[in-house]
């Protein structure tokens, strides 16, 4: 089985745009791999100072990913700070590449220009996830299309290491995970925390209703078209058809059925969730062995990689 390595740095509530975007793809592909699920939360430290917030980011990754069904007998979660080999290779990588390589990162540039801090953590961000992906010899990653010049960085890190010492790290592929395409919000642009039109994915039924109800309908036509768009991540087009004829106009009734339909699904999602959560020590669990499994591969490959870049004695 080939190896799989995914990050996943905090942001905030998951919205069903994130789960049929970005979660299901993963959820569909992860089990035909040899998983790992990593907790960026160094990463998170180029935006997050509170503390308590890094904690509860961490947690709540954990959280979310044991909530739609990730099985921790076919993948596992761990903590990427509680694996030390991770910022030692960051720091190998940015001895080889040059600023002006790193000043072309466009997810850099896009964060900057959104008014994040412009710290150095966040310029070197991208040598920090290839050796996130290069320690594990991590030949699939999936990731979302925002993340592809990303996986590019990682590759010409490994390329600049094998040329430089012999050859030592796979160049990874990035699976650029095709989702359902673009989730609309409820106003009918693209679903995103930044915009505050999201359904949340652990909503209460109130939550879920009240997002719905305010979905924009256009005037004219007889099929809402936002409505539908969404329903149809629930529910078939032929399982739609004759609802949406029969309500032809009545934009309310498709609403009820959206809602419906939304909360079935969500329910036991939400139910697990608080469930976990109660778990005493669950997360620290998770994460210690979790850690332990990830730090046994990254500690044998920095080995190799110490002896050759000659600090090993
Ligand atoms: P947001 O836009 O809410 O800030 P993120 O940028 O954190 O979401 O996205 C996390 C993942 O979810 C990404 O891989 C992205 O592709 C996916 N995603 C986010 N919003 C949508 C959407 N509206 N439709 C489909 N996928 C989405
Ligand atoms: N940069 C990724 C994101 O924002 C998260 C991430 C960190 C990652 N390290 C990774 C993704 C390694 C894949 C592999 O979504």
């Amino acid at each position: 089985m080939k190896r799989l390595l995914t990050g996943l740095q905090s942001s905030g509530t998951l919205h069903i745009g994130n789960y049929f975007g970005a979660l299901k793809p993963f959820l569909d592909t992860y089990q035909n791999h040899e998983s790992f699920l990593m907790v960026a939360d160094y990463h998170s430290l180029t935006s997050l100072k509170d503390p308590a917030l890094v904690r509860a980011s961490i947690e709540n990754v954990v959280l979310d990913y044991l909530a739609v069904g990730v099985d921790l007998d076919n993948a596992t979660i761990f903590q990427q700070s509680q694996v030390h080999e991770h910022t030692e290779l960051a720091w190998i990588f940015e001895c080889l590449v040059t600023v002006p390589f790193l000043m072309q990162s466009h997810a850099y540039k896009d964060k900057v220009a959104k008014g994040l801090e412009a710290n150095a953590g966040l310029f070197n961000y991208p040598m920090l996830m290839a050796a996130d992906i290069l320690l594990y010899d991590a030949e699939v990653v999936p990731v979302g299309e925002d993340q592809r010049q990303h996986i590019e960085y990682a590759r010409e890190a490994a390329n600049k290491f094998n040329n430089a010492y012999g050859e030592t790290f796979k160049e990874p592929q990035g699976m650029i995970l095709e989702g359902t395409g673009v989730v609309p919000g409820v106003d009918g642009k693209k679903m995103s925390k930044s915009y505050g039109n999201t359904i949340p994915l652990f909503g209460t039924k109130e939550e879920i209703t009240k997002a719905v109800l305010s979905i924009v309908t256009d005037s004219d036509g007889d099929i809402p078209t936002n409505v539908y768009t969404i329903h149809k991540l629930f529910k078939t087009e032929a399982e739609l058809a004759p609802m949406y004829e029969e309500n032809k106009g009545k934009y309310k009734a498709s609403k009820d059925a959206l809602i419906e339909d939304i909360e079935n699904f969500v329910a036991p999602m939400r139910a697990r969730r608080l469930e976990l959560a109660a778990q005493k020590d669950l997360i620290k669990n998770v994460l210690a062995q979790g850690s332990e499994k990830a730090r046994a591969i990254a500690q044998a490959k920095m080995l190799d990689v110490r002896s050759k870049v000659g600090i090993t004695l």
